[in-house]
């Protein structure tokens, strides 16, 4: 894993693009971003375009270090600066209200914008030597899979974004936990590779429970982080009795499991993420897309453990699955259904 800082130059030029205006694509701890200069509209305005993402999606805005955020934000409320002290840099992104220099292609039309200091060393140079704030949202086509290497940025946008720092494989592999310190009470937005626990550790206050009705978190819409093949989430019980039957008829199918498979089936590719919440982290985006592309015609990820170390990973495998995804065959999609509503991707 490469997480060393890249050459001067490297960096230069990248900085060089920013400032004309252009998309460069960098290595964050969590996922690849799809950088702007946060303060041209439109710069901003063509990561909108290359996304696909409707206009009112709002972008984080990444800075170097905690002192910029009053160039960003109104106010910085006791609570968010006792989170950013515990956990910039790194995969905590924090949203306030908008200083009004903001620009509201940035924040999607809102009066709050969403502030990160990114960990990665890379992502540190290239904010360092820019100097301002860069917006970005993750390297991937609006709903698609997260990219957590410079191929899969490649993948998304082939020759549509010429610059791309290279930092290597993500060490998270996850987008990072979303906190919104707007009103009295401060909320969870997103679930990330900081925990609920270790957020009330250091704020006791924090709400759990994501304002679900929120049409401005785009991952909180039915089917996002999604490969393009159906997914589907089937208990560890069922896994290889519905593979049997799926495969039945000579069909592909892949599977995305905590552990090896019990019945050998030269049907099926098989990816074994194991059972260390942080290691399937890593591996999750980087196993869909494999699967993705196996040529399977149907994507099965035996459901994750409980507990809240995987309720990040939880997340994005629900929203990456939905309604039409659901394989009739496994009786337990029935009580999914249930507690996840229509769809399994629905939170
Ligand atoms: O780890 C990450 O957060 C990565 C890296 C690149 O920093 N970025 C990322 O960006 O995941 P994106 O755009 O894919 O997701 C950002 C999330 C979206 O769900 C967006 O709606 C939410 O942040 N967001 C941004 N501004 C917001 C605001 N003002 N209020 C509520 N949610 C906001
Ligand atoms: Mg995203």
């Amino acid at each position: 894993m490469i997480t060393a800082r890249l050459p001067q130059e490297e960096i230069d030029r990248a900085v060089e693009a920013l400032r004309e205006g252009e998309i460069v694509a960098f290595p964050t701890e969590t996922v690849y971003g799809l950088g702007a200069d946060a303060r041209n509209p439109d710069a901003v305005r063509r990561v909108f375009e290359l996304k696909g993402r409707p206009a009112t999606h709002p972008l984080i805005v990444h800075i170097e270090h905690q002192r910029a955020l009053e160039r960003w934000a109104l106010v910085v409320p006791p609570v968010a600066l006792a989170l950013a002290e515990k956990f910039w840099p790194g995969p905590l992104t924090l949203v306030l209200r908008r200083a009004p220099a903001v620009d509201l292609a940035v924040t999607g039309g809102q009066d709050t914008v969403a502030i990160r200091v990114p960990a990665h060393p890379v992502a540190q140079q290239l904010l360092k030597g820019f100097g301002s704030g860069i917006a970005a949202p993750s390297a991937n086509r609006y709903g698609h899979v997260s990219p957590t290497r410079t191929e899969h940025v490649r993948e998304e946008f082939g020759d549509a974004v010429r610059t791309i720092l290279d930092g290597g494989d993500c060490r998270i592999g996850l987008e990072s936990t979303i906190v919104s310190c707007v009103d009295a009470v401060p909320r969870l937005l997103r679930p990330g590779f900081i925990t609920l626990t270790q957020l009330r550790a250091v704020v006791p206050e924090v709400e759990g429970t994501p304002a679900t009705d929120s049409p401005r978190v785009p991952g909180s819409d039915v089917k996002h982080y999604a490969p393009s093949t159906r997914l589907s989430i089937v208990t560890s019980a069922t896994l290889e009795e519905v593979v049997g039957q799926l495969t039945a008829d000579g069909r592909r199918v892949a599977v995305l499991a905590t552990r090896p498979p019990r019945t050998a089936n030269k049907y099926m590719t098989w990816v074994n993420a194991g059972r260390r919440a942080d290691a399937y982290a890593r591996e999750l985006y980087v196993g869909l897309r494999t699967l993705d592309k196996s040529g399977a015609s149907e994507i099965l990820v035996e459901e994750v453990p409980e507990g809240e170390a995987w309720d990040a990973v939880r997340d994005r495998l629900h929203r990456a699955a939905s309604a039409e995804n659901v394989v009739a065959v496994d009786p337990d999609i029935a009580a999914l259904r249930a507690e996840f509503g229509d769809g399994i991707g629905q939170p």
